[in-house]
């Protein structure tokens, strides 16, 4: 079945069925205030954190899915029919239903019965609000009566309160309605100096606040009862559950087309100004007044969505290429680096699949996704990495999760996940590629928040080299604590009791079982971080770090190698994980993909014999799995990768995160096809046309799909928040296009396909546009550079140094 096509001249995926296998998602927002919305219009919005400041409510896992949404419902006054324009939730059947998701913004339109109805959401940047601008047109021969209604729940602002605290709850909600304006102000009386509000731009029929009263007893929202009888009932929320709705009566001749806009949106007041009068408990509006005005302009809205476009225009505007391959030319240009923006944004916090109350910003995720990233927005990126650093703990380790409104590490979930540290190695690493911003490595950061504790964030990457030096196992490969990477591979843990978090809970000491991938870590942290040494004038110390890089992959030579592919652990017995010696779990990804990217392997053949034993063992035509045999059974000893059904997730699940790490492994050894055959298995956009399999959106990556021990096999799960964004935009646009920043300027290497004759890109780099143009000459990989027609030795272009902003290179592959 066909559920939509890409758009790639708007950079609009087109949903043309509203019932797709799962909500395909957007996101609206790139600042503070952000919402994510559904091809049916479902979803909720939020200020800065999904948990704390939850503007909206949404109802997960429901049936039927997807409920909670900024709705409009229409309806005939003659007729008395109505419907939902974006389908749900009436869910009446619609004519030339499209959903165009575009780049911060959704646009559903549909026709019933010669009404046709089109809303376009959006968040205007640098504000705290979104617009629904809704237009009707009347298509019929004769004039029409109609009645349009507009719904939100609101959220009692603390997500997980809020789905769990009704005792309290039911209780608490209070709005006010002031000149057609619907202001939700629960807890606004006591400790809260936020209000968030609802405007119309039309004259208003009614409205409604109390959510019961406009659905009417035991109705749901697929008929409202205030909708069916076609007019509010002006209820005012005292407690149970806030809405808001306001109803609005329109006429229109044949042909004739009409605009209402609404504003939902968020505002703080200072807390000795919350009140007007003074001393009254009537919110002050004078800071929301004025915006709302604003914005319920026609003409304001359109010049805040052309803004806006603008805006992505430019963020994607600093790496576009045009290769033989229309699905990396879409993945690269737009949907990839429009998701790793989306990461960057969300973290792992708010989705389809994330509920906004359970994961913070993860000090390894978050790391990593400045991978893809740090090109688009350097000054953010430079901000996140020190947020980031003030988690890291004295010890050199780090909370493995931050609360983004807080900034705090976040206390129920701890550290002693030990590959953490290294992560913001690599992270800094890419952002001095990136931007050659040294001055970020004297910045003063603290540890663990704690005032007082600064030092120059250059000592935290110290720091979380020596963590690992001083937390070594038996064989002097580095200890996994909690876990490593794989989050379920819980080394420590022997969890026998249900609902036991396995990331939190260990219940041995930890002192023996070890990993190989973070050994793989290591050494390429080591590698970064003596590069980085050595350019602040630290010889010895970069020796050092070289030299303990050497030593590590000596010991992973020796103890992390297990024949035919590389080890993937010591479990708390020192027995092996990941070996032919395993009854199951014989060999993992992680390793493979990773040692060899760090390099370990590459001279002694071992790495080309750990990828063999890849394409041998793990490779399916849907992408490369995580581990063989899977797990059928739960092993005491191993933790939550075995609680999965096999193929599911950790357990042999095609988990797309260490998929590029075998690209870029496979780049490394020369072999462009192998690399960008593997990208193309898991491009989203390659796996449109089976999309009945793949289910999740053809726009953006999934964090897994099914392996093949799964009865689903090639079924996506948990799209959009994963460092899979980060690490396929790395490994197609920096390993296998080979369009690489390096510390001393921009690195030309491309490992691409036999068959490709070439390809061009564009590429804003440190104040400069390279204009890139690559041809083969010969079927290797071997590159002849020239930049502005002179040839230069080596693949690095460094900065002009005569100020010139426009560059070009000539990359010639035989
Ligand atoms: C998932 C992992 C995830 C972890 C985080 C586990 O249940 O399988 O992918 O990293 O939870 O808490
Ligand atoms: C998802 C987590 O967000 C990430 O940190 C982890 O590495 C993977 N799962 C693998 O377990």
């Amino acid at each position: 079945m066909e559920y939509g096509r890409f758009d790639d001249a708007n950079r609009e995926y087109i949903i043309t069925r509203p019932d797709t296998p799962l909500p395909w998602i957007n996101y609206l927002g790139c600042q503070a205030y952000f919402g994510i919305i559904s091809n049916t219009a479902g979803g909720y919005s939020f200020y800065r954190d999904a948990r704390l400041r939850r503007i909206s409510r949404y109802r997960y896992n429901n049936a039927p899915y997807d409920l909670g949404g900024r709705y409009i419902y229409l309806r005939d006054e003659d007729s008395r029919e109505f419907w939902s324009p974006s389908w749900q939730p009436v869910q009446r059947e619609l004519e030339g239903y499209v959903c165009r998701h575009g780049m911060g913004y959704t646009i559903i339109g549909s026709t019933y019965k010669g009404v046709e109805a089109q809303t376009k959401y959006f968040v205007p940047l640098d504000e705290d609000l979104e617009i629904w601008q809704v237009a009707v047109t009347n298509r019929r021969k004769t004039p029409v009566k109609l009645s349009a209604f507009s719904c939100i729940e609101f959220c009692l602002w603390d997500a997980q309160d809020d789905a769990t605290n009704f005792q309290r709850n039911f209780s608490i909600g209070q709005v006010e309605i002031e000149d057609g304006v619907i202001y939700h102000k629960t807890e606004y009386r006591e400790r809260r100096n936020h209000f968030a509000y609802f405007a119309c731009s039309e004259p208003l029929a009614g409205f409604d606040t109390q959510r019961d009263v406009f659905l009417g007893p035991y109705r749901g929202w697929d008929r409202p009862a205030a909708v069916e009888r076609g007019e509010s009932f002006q209820s005012v929320a005292h407690g149970w559950a806030p809405i808001g709705s306001h109803h609005v009566r329109l006429s229109l001749a044949p042909g004739e087309t009409k605009q209402i806009v609404f504003v939902l949106g968020y505002q703080e007041n200072p807390n000795d100004d919350k009140f007007d009068p003074p001393g009254s408990q009537i919110v002050n509006k004078k800071r929301a007044k004025p915006v709302i005005a604003k914005y319920l302009k026609p003409a304001s809205v359109d010049a805040a969505f052309q803004a806006l476009r603008t805006y992505w225009d430019g963020l994607l505007g600093i790496c576009q290429v045009e290769t033989p391959d229309v699905h990396t030319n879409r993945m690269v240009n737009i949907w990839n680096a429009y998701q790793c923006m989306a990461t960057f944004n969300m973290s792992r916090s708010a989705s389809f699949y994330e509920s906004g109350v359970g994961r913070g910003l993860g000090f390894r995720d978050s790391n990593q996704d400045l991978l893809g990233f740090v090109h688009m927005v350097p000054p953010r990126a430079r901000e996140r990495i020190i947020d980031l650093a003030a988690t890291q703990l004295p010890t050199g380790g780090a909370y493995h999760q931050y609360q983004p409104l807080t900034k705090r590490g976040n206390n129920d979930v701890g550290g002693n996940f030990n590959d953490d540290p290294h992560w913001l190695i690599v992270g800094v690493a890419a952002y001095l590629k990136e931007t050659g911003d040294w001055s970020i490595l004297d910045e003063p950061v603290p540890y663990d928040n704690e005032p007082g504790s600064e030092q120059p964030l250059y000592e935290h990457l110290q720091r979380s080299f020596r963590y690992t030096l001083e937390r070594l196992g038996p064989h002097g490969l580095p200890l996994i604590g909690r876990a490593d990477w794989n989050d379920c591979l819980n080394l420590n843990c022997f969890s026998d009791t249900p609902g036991q978090s396995f990331q939190t809970t260990t219940n041995k000491e930890g002192k023996v079982a070890e990993s190989v991938f973070i050994a793989g870590l290591f050494v390429l942290a080591a590698k970064e971080l003596a590069a980085i040494a050595q350019r602040r004038g630290l010889a010895e110390e970069a020796a050092h770090y070289l030299a303990e890089g050497a030593r590590m992959e000596e010991t992973v030579r020796r103890h992390g190698w297990d024949g035919e592919w590389f080890l993937r652990a010591y479990d708390d017995f020192g027995a092996k994980v990941g070996s032919r010696e395993c009854e199951e779990g014989k060999i993992f990804i992680e390793t493979q993909g990773f040692c060899a990217l760090a390099g370990i392997g590459l001279n002694d053949g071992r790495a080309a014999q750990a990828l063999e034993s890849v394409r041998k063992h793990l490779a399916t035509p849907h992408g490369i799995v995580l581990q063989q045999p899977a797990y059928s059974r739960y092993h005491l000893n191993l933790g939550e990768i075995s609680s999965y059904p096999p193929g599911y997730k950790e357990n042999a699940g095609i988990f797309c995160h260490n998929n590029p790490w075998v690209i870029i492994a496979e780049t490394m050894l020369g072999n462009g096809d192998a690399a960008h055959d593997y990208y193309a298995r898991i491009n989203p956009s390659a796996r449109e046309q089976i999309s009945d399999l793949h289910r999740c959106e053809p726009y953006v990556y999934a964090q897994m799909i099914a392996g093949r021990d799964a009865p689903t096999h090639g079924e996506a799960k948990n799209s959009w928040l994963t460092g899979t964004a980060a690490w396929n935009y790395y490994a197609i646009t920096q390993w296998i296009l080979g369009i690489r920043p390096a510390l001393d300027g921009l690195e030309i290497s491309p490992c691409v396909p036999k068959a490709w004759p070439g390809f061009k890109a564009t590429r804003k780099y440190r104040g400069v546009t390279y204009h890139i143009s690559v041809t083969r000459a010969g079927e290797g990989n071997r590159v002849a550079l020239s930049v502005d027609g002179a040839r230069v030795s080596g693949t690095i272009v460094t900065p002009p140094a005569d100020g010139r902003t426009e560059v070009f290179v000539q990359a010639t592959l035989s």
